[in-house]
């Protein structure tokens, strides 16, 4: 099939790309950094999704709208560049999966303030592109992560005391590794033919298990 993928030059973008071409799929990347990935199957387009014109590729089956920033460009890049893109791809006949890497903080709002408004955004507007490309048989789904091993949250992983304060409110006590992530996402995009328009939690525990049953003892 043919897989556009933004975000494909570094973390979570790059390991997805590299694990559809293993699958033998064809894989556009768009991102503003050049390409990192060699294969003959993957093609790579500098683009800064929020502003340039986006490169004219045809006939895209699966669309992985992945591409984020975490600084001030957070609504223009992560909610405007990700409907600029899914607008240009997404609306036409081939297409048979959409992808939204949300957050799990769009549920939480424990983040920067714009990077929560960005990743609350990308799950209404999944909604309805879930309601507009049902027609075409698409499944239209996001996935709101929690904390996952990137290079980019190296950071916050060597340092010890944030660490462990992390994993104080993650019950299931470690951060999601990014082949569990491509696993996900190729089951949402590819396996998946009946699930549409909803928002999949995968951090951990750390929204849903924290005790806050309050009782007299
Ligand atoms: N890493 C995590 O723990 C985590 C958790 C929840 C959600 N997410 C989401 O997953 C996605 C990927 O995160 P990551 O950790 O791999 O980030 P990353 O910074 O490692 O990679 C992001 C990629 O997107 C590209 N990019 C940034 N702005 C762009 C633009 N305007 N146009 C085109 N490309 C652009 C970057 O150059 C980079 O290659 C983001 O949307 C992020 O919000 C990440």
């Amino acid at each position: 099939m043919k897989v556009l993928i933004s975000g494909t030059s570094k973390g979570i973008g790059k390991a997805i790309a590299k694990y559809f071409l293993k699958q033998g799929h064809e894989v556009y990347g768009l991102d503003v950094l050049k390409a990192s990935i060699k294969n003959d199957k993957y093609h790579h387009h500098v683009c800064d999704i929020s502003k340039d014109k986006l490169p004219d590729i045809k006939d895209i089956n699966i669309l992985i709208n992945n591409a984020g920033v975490q600084n001030s460009n957070d609504i223009d890049v992560n909610l405007k560049g990700t409907i600029r893109v899914t607008k240009k791809y997404a609306y036409q006949q081939n297409i048979k999966s959409v992808l939204f890497n949300a957050s799990a903080s769009a549920r939480s709002g424990f983040e920067f303030p714009e990077y929560v408004a960005s990743k609350a955004g990308v799950v209404g507007y999944m909604k309805t592109v879930a309601v507009d490309l049902a027609k075409y048989g698409a499944t239209v789904n996001s996935i709101s992560l929690g904390g996952v091993i990137t290079e980019s949250n190296k950071p916050v992983m060597e340092d010890k005391k944030c660490w462990d304060e992390i994993m104080k409110v993650t019950p299931l006590k470690k951060w999601a590794s990014l082949e569990e992530v491509c696993d996900w996402i190729y089951f949402l995009t590819v396996t998946n033919k009946s699930m549409t328009g909803q928002d999949v939690l995968v951090d951990n525990g750390e929204l849903n298990l924290n005790n806050t049953f309050v009782w007299p003892k």
